[in-house]
């Protein structure tokens, strides 16, 4: 293992209170492996957000379908970014909710630009890209 680095963090209590929650809840030893493995993670998905890396990935909606024209404008702007938006898997959870899967491949800014459009669409509840990719030797 490389040498390590001491350095001081400040952050505000409610803050911490909530950081150390969260790695209870994860199971990470310390804040200083929980800190790490953020920075970490960060790190990759800054370098897959090179705007021309290639990559694959997933997006990943709640929302609610009797919301007027909201299924419509989704698949709208999937049939625009059809390059991209590969595939998906469409999920009917209860009356109202569904859960849908995009599976998305191409440039990390197109992948973006297509999520980011996808999740900010009025009426998503809730949304995430997860982008992975194989690193390019
Ligand atoms: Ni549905």
């Amino acid at each position: 293992m490389a040498e390590l680095v001491r350095f001081g963090v400040s952050m505000e209590e409610r803050l911490l209170r909530d950081f150390d929650r969260m790695i209870k809840r994860r199971k990470w030893a310390n804040r200083s492996e929980a800190i790490r493995d953020l920075v970490r993670r960060e790190l990759i998905r800054s370098q897959w957000q090179e705007a021309g890396r290639r990559v694959v990935g997933t997006v990943t909606m709640l929302y609610d379908h009797h919301k007027r024209e909201l299924p419509e404008k989704l698949i709208e702007m999937q049939h625009r970014h059809s390059a991209a938006a590969l595939s998906s898997l469409h999920i009917h959870l209860d009356e109202r909710n569904c859960l849908e899967v995009v599976v998305v491949r191409g440039k990390a800014a197109e992948v973006r630009a297509l999520a980011d459009s996808l999740i900010g669409t009025k009426g998503v509840k809730h949304g995430e890209l997860v982008m992975s990719g194989v690193r390019e030797e």
